[in-house]
């Protein structure tokens, strides 16, 4: 059996390590508790190469995977391939790419490589110069070399940014990490990552996932690592990665191979979706976490396969199909986490029988069922296994990915499995993946009124809306309309379209307690005036919210539909918002 060593100690290394384990015997060095569980741990330090490579050649390892940027960036993969073994990592100049934002953004230029505009500062007194000539704000600072995920700071008046640059620049905040910056025009939009595996001339997409950054629901509180993750990328359709390919991978491995950066290994792409379309914000040289921990569980491929090809020059014969599921990785903290927390905490919970005593309820036993046989992955990050259990060890403890057919399934699968594990001063954000989770559902009576609802749901698309298009009739499929709208699960708006004298708002808002939309389309003899008035005039204790007749009826709706949502969601109000720009 293959030898492989994967280097590094998070969450992310917990997920490749599980991704491999099936094809070889697995080393982690240093690993966690998690790693423990399925792969040897090696207690060696990620930059301590000379011992690395000592173990591997005693080991006999065959190929080394490397998970963190900085060993990657301290030329790990020269200690390796001097003696001769393989590495699946960049060389020192092709971490480049991640460890100088000036060296990352100038390639960008140099290819053609859709990025925002920028100026590179060594000096402190041209920085600001700069900053106080500038009337567009807010603006975007970057810390050149690399500042553990808090290199960049978004100001919002010239005020906050020269009390950035003097921080970074004057007081040494990041050391000579932060002497020179990057400024750069800050842009809106949704942002996502692409993984992929290149060797420099050929690539293969990994996969992409979505990342929330901020500690709080909502959006809100610090920056952190990540907590939590979708993949795969809910809004990017094929059209938006072929265009991610075409505009910003393609060149980028151009630029790699014209430069001769040696690249092996990972490339992680930090990109935003704009009204222009794909920009990039950041390259990393190596996999994301927490999003590789909900890349792994739908990858179709075989990654220790694809690593060895990528090595034999070989990469375009990998085969790495589309993800069939879905998955959602919520990330328990503990409580202090990214500033100040305590450490050394039994974890119970993750041996969901061991631990936990026969289900209560139904809906616990549900929940049980699904937790035991559910699709779901625990991945250790900040732990310890002793004697009696594991331990937290870190800020994030525990990566929990829920599998499934759509987002819901996946989120109600993290989240219930989540659950049932505990320690003290747990945290865990609750809303990781709800934003994608379809909310609207809208039905419509034939598909000859798929034309007139696009009107509406064009506008959900552009602002990166999930949402649900059923056709059923209520005079003809009416028994197929009870059965769906006593049953479904999730939606919480429901638009319902109908022309001529209309019966499906009205059918449907006597079978749920949701709000309803109708929307009258201008169809037959009456042009609509006859679904307008059977809409409208709606029976006491059924109601039924009427728009207008035809498209500007539909427009209404979708808005209508958000305002409602914007009540409980902080997405849908930034929905709104982006829609009146
Ligand atoms: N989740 C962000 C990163 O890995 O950099």
């Amino acid at each position: 059996m293959k030898k492989v060593l994967i280097i590094g100690s998070g969450g992310r290394e917990h997920a490749i390590a599980w991704k491999v384990k099936k094809g070889a015997k697995v080393y982690v060095a240093p690993g966690n508790g998690g790693t423990a569980e399925i792969a040897t741990n090696v207690p060696i330090n990620v930059d301590d190469f000379a011992t690395l490579v000592n173990f591997a050649r005693s080991e006999g390892i065959d190929l080394t995977i490397v998970g963190p940027e900085k060993p990657i960036s301290l030329g790990i993969y020269e200690a390796f391939s001097e003696v001769g073994l393989k590495i699946l990592a960049p060389s020192k100049k092709g971490a480049k790419l991640e460890a100088s934002k000036i060296f990352a953004k100038n390639f960008m230029k140099k290819y053609g490589i859709l990025t925002a505009d920028f100026r590179a500062f060594g000096r402190f007194e041209e920085a600001a110069a700069f900053i106080k000539s500038r009337d567009k704000f807010p603006v975007v600072i970057k810390a050149d070399g690399l500042a553990a995920g808090k290199g960049v700071v978004i100001a919002k008046s010239p005020e906050e940014a020269l009390e950035t640059l003097k921080s970074f620049m004057i007081d040494g905040k990041f050391g000579e990490a932060s002497k020179k910056v990057v400024i750069e025009d800050f842009l809106e939009g949704q942002e996502f990552s692409i993984f992929v595996l290149t060797d420099g001339r050929d690539f293969k997409v990994l996969g992409g996932a979505c990342d929330y950054k901020r500690l709080l629901d909502g959006d809100r509180g610090p920056n952190t690592g990540g907590m939590g993750s979708v993949a795969p990328v809910p809004f990017l359709t094929h059209e938006k990665l072929k265009k991610v390919v075409e505009k910003i991978i393609e060149p980028t491995v151009t630029g790699i191979q014209a430069e001769g950066l040696d690249y092996r290994g990972f490339l992680y792409f930090g990109l935003i979706w704009t009204a222009e379309g794909p920009q990039v914000l950041e390259y990393n040289v190596r996999l994301g976490d927490p999003e590789t921990q909900a890349i792994m569980p739908i990858l179709e491929g075989d990654l220790l396969e694809a690593a060895e090809l990528l090595l034999e020059g070989r990469l375009r014969d990998v085969e790495i199909k589309e993800p069939q599921k879905k998955a959602v990785t919520v990330i328990a903290a503990s409580l202090g986490y990214p500033i100040k927390y305590v450490t050394g905490k039994r974890i119970s919970g993750l041996n969901y029988d061991e631990d936990t005593p026969l289900p209560a309820s139904p809906h616990a036993l549900r929940a049980w069922g699904e937790a035991k046989g559910g699709g779901h992955v625990i991945f250790h990050a900040g732990t310890e296994k002793r004697d009696d259990g594991i331990y937290t060890a870190g800020g994030r403890v525990l990566a929990v990915t829920g599998v499934g057919e759509s987002y819901e399934n996946a989120m109600s699968r993290a989240y219930n499995r989540i659950e049932k594990i505990h320690f003290e001063g747990m945290y865990y954000r609750l809303d990781i993946g709800e934003k994608w989770t379809r909310k609207i559902l809208i039905i419509a009576g034939s598909e000859s009124d798929k034309e007139f609802v696009s009107s509406g749901t064009e506008i959900l698309e552009k602002l990166g809306i999930p949402y649900e298009f059923k056709v059923i009739s209520a005079h003809r499929n009416l028994r197929e309309l009870v059965d769906f709208i006593s049953n479904f699960r999730g939606f919480e708006v429901i638009i319902a379209v109908a022309g001529l004298s209309a019966h499906l708002p009205g059918v449907i808002a006597g079978l749920t307690s949701l709000p309803v939309i109708g929307v009258p389309r201008d169809v037959g003899p009456l042009n609509g005036m006859d679904a307008l008035y059977s809409m409208v005039q709606m029976p006491r204790g059924v109601p039924v919210a009427t728009m207008a007749i035809g498209k500007h009826g539909m427009i209404n709706a979708v808005l209508y539909a958000l305002r409602i949502l914007a009540n409980k969601y902080p997405w849908a109000r930034k929905a709104l918002e982006n829609w009146r720009k």
